[in-house]
């Protein structure tokens, strides 16, 4: 290599994304044990779910960025959080995780799914990817989403608009959309100019049945009473959420408390926190939510535990269901054994 050649594209090409095609591989080539169904943890409230069958889908499978360059001009009196705290600097989120998944080698995919409309959890280049190279997935979301995917030439044979209530099947997947508790979404502005919409319009949680497990996914939402409810209608197994420390004069991710409240009202088996990796300005230890589980969890009866989760990390319920920590994996397994 003569460096006097390279240039920015070069590198840009050689190294983005850093885990170039090694996820979908991985995803491509596991054997789900029948049984059980497999999940990797695709970087902020990105999922993909597996099955035996199989059946693949994400949820708010999201390759995009943060801040990458200083603000000029102050935040815009519409945006969410000047509404919450009247604030006119712009957030520093920055963006502080790997994207683990070319999407774009991402070729086995049944249905796209996504909670709501925030940049982070969908973008442009995972939907081009999913629409061009994967011709059977459908495109799943609240209205304000599929507003948007139509808005980037998403043709209409290739979206499913859900609110509270409805129920699909993908695959062997039964799917149901619920009611969102991301009070932020009440206070953003509807994606597309002049049109007004409900927070059932904008976002939705869902319930996801497998013949291995319930998985419940809870995209942003805020702490509700109303886990209850949903835990009620479903026998859930493992509880997704999004667990960060919120910065001053912000309410917008679930606190430890918050989340371990959550697992308990959901009635789940196991809680994974998510979001947290994401954001520069939102940063937290995830060990606080183990910390407050070991102080209460003998006191007040939890019938589940917390999951700590890795990023690009796979886990396998219920094979893995008493399992506290991903880890993972260190190598060299023939070591001493080819001398
Ligand atoms: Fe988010």
């Amino acid at each position: 290599m003569n460096v006097n050649e390279v240039i920015r594209d070069d590198w840009l090409r050689a190294i983005f994304p850093e885990w170039g095609t090694w996820l979908v591989e991985e995803i491509e080539a596991e054997k789900v044990p029948r049984g059980n169904v497999a999940m990797w943890w695709l970087g902020c409230m990105g999922v993909w779910l597996k099955t035996a069958r199989p059946t693949n889908l994400t949820i708010d499978f999201w390759v995009g960025t943060g801040k990458r360059s200083h603000p000029t001009t102050p935040m815009s009196t519409t945006h969410q959080y000047y509404k919450m705290c009247r604030s006119r600097i712009t957030q520093p989120n920055l963006r502080l995780t790997a994207v683990p998944i070319d999407p774009f080698a991402v070729k086995n995919l049944d249905a796209f799914l996504s909670t709501h409309f925030h940049s982070d959890h969908i973008d442009p280049y995972a939907t081009a990817a999913v629409l061009r190279n994967c011709p059977s997935a459908k495109f799943v979301g609240p209205r304000a989403c599929v507003d948007i995917w139509r808005s980037w030439s998403v043709p209409e044979d290739r979206l499913i608009e859900v609110r509270p209530g409805d129920e699909l099947t993908i695959g062997d997947v039964k799917i149901t959309a619920l009611e969102s508790f991301d009070r932020t979404l009440e206070l953003t502005e509807y994606p597309i100019a002049g049109v007004e919409g409900t927070l059932e319009e904008k976002a939705v949680n869902y319930v996801l049945e497998t013949s291995s497990g319930v998985i419940y996914h809870a995209g942003d939402s805020h702490y509700a009473d109303r886990f209850v409810e949903h835990g009620k209608k479903f026998d859930i197994d493992v509880a997704i959420g999004a667990y960060a420390h919120n910065p001053i004069g912000i309410t917008d991710k679930m606190t430890a408390s918050d989340f371990l409240r959550m697992g308990e009202s959901l009635g789940a088996k196991v809680i994974i926190p998510m979001h947290y990796d994401t954001w520069s300005n939102f940063q937290s230890d995830v060990r606080e939510i183990e910390a407050l589980y070991r102080l209460q969890a003998e006191r007040l009866g939890y019938k589940f535990h917390p999951y700590i989760w890795q990023l690009g990390g796979k886990y396998v319920y219920p094979l893995e269901r008493d399992k506290k920590y991903f880890n993972y994996e260190r190598g060299f397994p023939d070591a001493f054994e080819n001398n």
